[in-house]
C-alpha cells in the first residue's frame, strides 16, 4: 500500500471511530488535505511528456472549428485574418451560424469550408478529415473535454476555449490523452497576450521585480445581461450557477500571473483554499429584470456571487483569485504581481518600483512602455489593436500559427490548461468543506522543475 493510501486510511478508520476532537487536532498537525481521494503526487506516467514538444514545421495552418456562436464567430474573423490560415471546416449546432462562418471566410478569400451540423456529435466526424492540423473549440463547458479527446485522438492539435474543463478528471484526460497521442491540447487564454500581461513579463525577465512574492488575479465582470439573455451563453452559462460554488471561470486572471510566477516552469500550484459570498446578485437581477411568468424563475442559484480563493505555490508563494459575474462592478481583472522590488497592479495600470522619486505612490507606466514592450506588440500591435478585445485575440493566434508554422513548441500546452482550469473543482471542493486546504494534481508527474520561464 502507498503512503498516501495508507494515510487515507488511516484518516478515514480515525473518522470512523467517532474521535472527533483528536481528528480535528490530527488533521490540523499533519496538515490533511480536503481532496484526499485525488493523488496530490504525480499520477502515473502514461506516455513520455509533452513539456517542450515542438510542432512539426508546415506552410499552411489547415484549420477546424467547432462552436461558432459568438466566440467562435469573433476567433474565426482573426484567424482569417492571419495570413497562412486555411480554414477547411466548420461545426455548429445551428446551421445558420455554421452557415455564416463559411460565408465569412469565402468573404476573406478562403475556400468554402465544409460544415458539420446534423446533431451533437457531428464534431467526431469534422475531427476525422485528412485535411485539418489544428481544431479550435469554442463551445459550451461541458463539451470542451470530450471534443479535445476527439480531435486528439483523430491526430489533430487542439485549443480549448477557457476554461479548458471543469472537473479534476476532464483534467486528467486531457493531459493522458496528449501525452498519448502526442498532440497539443492548448488553452486559448487570450489575457496572456494583452500589452501589460506581456510588458510586466519582460519586466520579471529582467529582474525589475525581484524575487517574486504575491500575485492577484481575478474575473470581475458584470454579465449579468447576458448570461439572462435568451441567446448565446444565456442559453447554458446560467446552469453551472444552479449546481455548483466556487470560481468556475478562473483563467483569464491566473493564466498571466502563472505566466509571471513560471508555473510549470519551474514553480507549480500547490494548494488552494477557498471561500464564497452569498448568492444576491442573479436573485436581483432576477426580481428587477425577468418578467415572472419566465422559466428562469424556476432556477435556484447557489453559487456564491464573489468568490475568493487562495493558491500556495511549491515555491512559497501566494495567489489571491476571485470570480464575480453576478454584480455591478466594473470590469476587472486585478493582474497584480508584487516582489522585493517592484508591483504592478491594473485596472487601472500603475506600478510602484522600490526608489522611485517622490512618495510611495504609484506612476503610470508610460516610461517602461518602450523598454519593456513585448516583442510580438512590437511587430503586430497596431494589427491587433483593430481587432477586438485590445488586441490579444489576434495576437494570440498570430502567435499560435508563428508557432506552427516554425515548429516552436505552444506557449500554451496541456498542463497549463490543466493546471490554471483545476481551480474551478478546486475552489468547489473547498468551499464545500468549510475553505479546507486542497491540493493541486501536479499534472506535469514532476517535470515542472525542469524547465524555466513561459515561452512568449
Ligand atoms: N476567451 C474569451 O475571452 C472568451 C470570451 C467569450 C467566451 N469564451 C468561451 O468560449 C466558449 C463559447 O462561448 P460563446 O460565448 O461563444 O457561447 P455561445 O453560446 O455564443 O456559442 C457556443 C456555440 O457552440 C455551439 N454548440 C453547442 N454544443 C455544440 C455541439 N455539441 N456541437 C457543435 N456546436 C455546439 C452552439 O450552437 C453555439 O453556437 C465558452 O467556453 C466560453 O467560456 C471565451
Amino acid at each position: 500500500m502507498t503512503d498516501d493510501k495508507k494515510n487515507q486510511l488511516s484518516r478515514r478508520q480515525l473518522l470512523k471511530t467517532g474521535v472527533g476532537l483528536l481528528g480535528a487536532t490530527v488533521a490540523a498537525e499533519t496538515k490533511i488535505f480536503a481532496s484526499g481521494e485525488i493523488p496530490a503526487t504525480p499520477f502515473p506516467a502514461q506516455s513520455e511528456s509533452m513539456i517542450g514538444v515542438k510542432f512539426d514545421k508546415r506552410d499552411t495552418v489547415r484549420l477546424g472549428v467547432i462552436g461558432v456562436g459568438g466566440r467562435g464567430t469573433g476567433m474565426l474573423s482573426n484567424f482569417l485574418a492571419i495570413p497562412n490560415v486555411q480554414v477547411n471546416a466548420i461545426c455548429d449546432l445551428v446551421r445558420e451560424k455554421a452557415v455564416h462562418a463559411q460565408d465569412l471566410t469565402e468573404k476573406a478569400g478562403g475556400k468554402r469550408p465544409e460544415i458539420y451540423t446534423s446533431g451533437d456529435h457531428d464534431y467526431e466526424n469534422l475531427c476525422k478529415r485528412d485535411d485539418l492540423d489544428f481544431i479550435y473549440i469554442a463551445t459550451p463547458w461541458d463539451w470542451h473535454a470530450p471534443m479535445a479527446v476527439a480531435a486528439m485522438t483523430s491526430g489533430k492539435h487542439t485549443g480549448l476555449e477557457v476554461p479548458a474543463v471543469n472537473t479534476l478528471e476532464e483534467c486528467q484526460k486531457l493531459v493522458d490523452t496528449s501525452e498519448k497521442t502526442r498532440r497539443h491540447c492548448m488553452i486559448m487564454e487570450n489575457c496572456c497576450y494583452g500589452f501589460n500581461e506581456l510588458m510586466v513579463l519582460n519586466m520579471i525577465r529582467a529582474g525589475l521585480f525581484g524575487d517574486l512574492l504575491h500575485g492577484e488575479a481575478a474575473y470581475i465582470h458584470d454579465l449579468r445581461g447576458e448570461i439572462f439573455s435568451d441567446k448565446g451563453e444565456g442559453l447554458w452559462r446560467r446552469v453551472p450557477h444552479t449546481t455548483r460554488n466556487g470560481n468556475v471561470y478562473p483563467t483569464h486572471g491566473l493564466g498571466p500571473v502563472a505566466n509571471y510566477m513560471g508555473i510549470n516552469r519551474g514553480d507549480r500550484f500547490d494548494y488552494l483554499v477557498s471561500m464564497s459570498s452569498p448568492q444576491k446578485g442573479f436573485d436581483a437581477y432576477r426580481a428587477a429584470k425577468i418578467p415572472k411568468d419566465s422559466p428562469k424563475w424556476r432556477e435556484k442559484y447557489v453559487l456564491g456571487d464573489m468568490n475568493t480563493s487562495l493558491i500556495k505555490t511549491a515555491g512559497g508563494l501566494t495567489i489571491m483569485l476571485q470570480h464575480d459575474v453576478s454584480n455591478p462592478r466594473p470590469y476587472d481583472r486585478i493582474n497584480l504581481i508584487s516582489g522585493v522590488k517592484a508591483v504592478f497592479r491594473d485596472y487601472p495600470e500603475r506600478i510602484y518600483v522600490d526608489g522611485q522619486p517622490g512618495e510611495e505612490a504609484f506612476t503610470g507606466i508610460e516610461a517602461y512602455r518602450e523598454k519593456y514592450g513585448h516583442k510580438l506588440w512590437k511587430e503586430q500591435g497596431q494589427t491587433a489593436e483593430n481587432r477586438g478585445h485590445g488586441g490579444m485575440d489576434y495576437l494570440m493566434l498570430y502567435r499560435l500559427v508563428q508557432c506552427m508554422r516554425e515548429g516552436l513548441e505552444p506557449d500554451m500546452d496541456v498542463y497549463d490548461a490543466a493546471s490554471w482550469s483545476a481551480p474551478a473543482a478546486l475552489s468547489e471542493k473547498s468551499v464545500a468543506q468549510e475553505s479546507a486546504p486542497v491540493k493541486f494534481p501536479d499534472f506535469t508527474r514532476g517535470r515542472w522543475k525542469q524547465r524555466n520561464g513561459a515561452s512568449q
